[in-house]
């Protein structure tokens, strides 16, 4: 069933803007070896898995604008494949909003392998028409199921769940199911905003993937925002944490910097205190967490944030008709109590020319920095961006208009050791310590080289090739 919404069906609608972007000469900023919207506005990471061998990044699309607001942007899940991570093929469009449950965006949700069948779990979100607040009333959050055999070919979607079957402290504001295994039983958990304005989590069990019970709901016992999207639960080394995207925390020199934040809470101790922040950059928001076949915890997250115009201002991607992209797949691992991020092994495959020296002059390069010994340390990126460590504090700075409007993120930290800084056409992700803190920007620069400015220290940097893209 086709929504009335558009003069011609959305799959011509969105083909038509596939090929029309495909035509255009390929604009500047576009990534080579982040995974970016054929074209158009891209979110979250969506049904992350790996199933019968193949990865499957799932993505919040809205192909046929490149701004967020107004009819165009209407939310679907696009659709990537690859064999190793390096290797990626397009897979188009699976998920579009075609039903009266899902008729105003196909919103984010996970993946369930199970039996040699791929499970999707999503919110259906309805908007209606009329005088709404669309908090407490005006909006559905319903969570639809839709399986494939082959991981390309959908079933028909079932809504399994509406609001009326959340409990009842909460507004309408209910959504992003991700559901998971542990102990041979099946869970999920959605975010959500209780009518008192407190985020939380409600979690859910199954014994069938399609008739759920509610067993509880889990929060910080002092409000900690008043909404919590993207919750995610998974357990690395020994730790079993729950991930959310909450909204609604004042901003703080040193943590909560960005609009809206995600991070993390040991699951059996949630509290305030123990919440840490995945990405302590200007550009990261809405992550997901998958196991590969390897055994491998991978977090992708969205290099990107909702609401934030017009604090960063004309995004030079939007002229090249897209917006937005994925961070690189990072492998989680815990040390010390705190999970760390580290690049997924496999872009090393990537790594073309090596220079070992302080400065590069690569468009795309992977810069490795170690045995940093020194109190002050300056890393320019293109001309304006840096990376400044000056006893105890690590800023991430730019002096120019690369940052399109961003200035200043900083973290506190003892000692610096060792900078990984992957550095793409118009994103960087700098892993800082093993990982141990990482911060993830946007930036749009005529010139991309590197100058260390760090004594004493060890550095090798090598040229990244494109990942292949069909
Ligand atoms: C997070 C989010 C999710 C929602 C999706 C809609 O960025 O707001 O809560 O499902 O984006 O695109």
């Amino acid at each position: 069933m086709q929504m009335e919404k558009f003069d011609q069906p959305l799959e011509d609608l969105i083909r038509h803007a596939e090929r029309r972007m495909q035509e255009v000469s390929g604009g500047r900023f576009r990534a080579r070896f982040h995974l970016m919207p054929p074209v158009g506005w891209l979110n979250d990471p969506n049904g992350l898995c790996q199933f019968k061998e193949t990865l499957h990044v799932f993505f919040q699309y809205a192909p046929l604008s490149a701004t967020p607001g107004g009819g165009e942007s209407i939310k679907c899940w696009g659709h990537y494949t690859s064999p190793d991570f390096i290797h990626w093929q397009y897979a188009g469009v699976p998920l579009l909003p075609d039903q009266p449950f899902d008729r105003d965006g196909v919103y984010s949700g996970s993946a369930l392998i199970e039996d040699g069948t791929m499970n999707l779990y999503y919110t259906g979100n309805v908007k209606q028409v009329g005088d709404f607040d669309y908090i407490h009333s005006g909006r559905e959050g319903n969570t639809v199921l839709v399986s494939s055999e082959d991981g390309i070919h959908f079933g028909e979607k079932k809504c399994i769940l509406k609001n009326a079957d959340y409990p009842e402290q909460y507004t309408c504001h209910v959504r992003d199911p991700k559901v998971f295994k542990e102990g041979g039983r099946t869970y999920m958990v959605l975010g959500g905003r209780e009518k008192d304005d407190k985020g939380s989590v409600i979690l859910l069990e199954s014994n069938n993937l399609i008739d759920w019970q509610v067993t509880d709901t889990l929060s910080t016992r002092e409000k900690f925002g008043y909404m919590w999207e993207c919750p995610d639960v998974f357990t690395v080394d020994g730790m079993k944490v729950l991930s959310i995207s909450p909204q609604g925390l004042a901003r703080e020199e040193y943590r909560f910097q960005n609009i809206y934040q995600s991070g993390y809470f040991p699951y059996d101790h949630i509290t305030p205190d123990s919440f840490t922040e995945w990405d302590m950059g200007f550009d990261f928001y809405a992550p997901q967490t998958f196991e590969d076949e390897k055994g491998r915890r991978i977090l992708i997250g969205w290099a990107g944030l909702p609401d934030i115009e017009p604090e960063y201002n004309n995004e030079p991607s939007v002229q090249e008709g897209w917006q937005h992209c994925l961070t690189v797949p990072r492998v989680i691992r815990l040390v010390d109590g705190k999970l760390r991020q580290a690049p997924i092994e496999e872009l090393n495959d990537l790594h073309g020319e090596k220079t070992i020296a302080k400065e590069a002059d690569f468009a795309t390069f992977d810069a490795q920095i170690n045995e940093i010994q020194s109190q002050t340390c300056t890393i320019t990126i293109g001309q304006g961006m840096h990376l400044n460590y000056d006893n105890g504090i690590f800023e991430m700075a730019f002096s120019d208009e690369s940052g399109c409007g961003r200035r200043s993120r900083k973290i506190r930290i003892d000692e610096l050791q060792s900078l990984r800084i992957l550095v793409d056409t118009s994103i960087v992700e700098a892993f800082i310590n093993d990982g141990a803190y990482v911060m993830t920007t946007r930036f749009y620069s005529d010139h991309n080289g590197i100058n260390v400015d760090c004594e004493p220290c060890t550095c090798v940097i090598y040229a990244m090739n494109a990942m292949t893209v069909d």
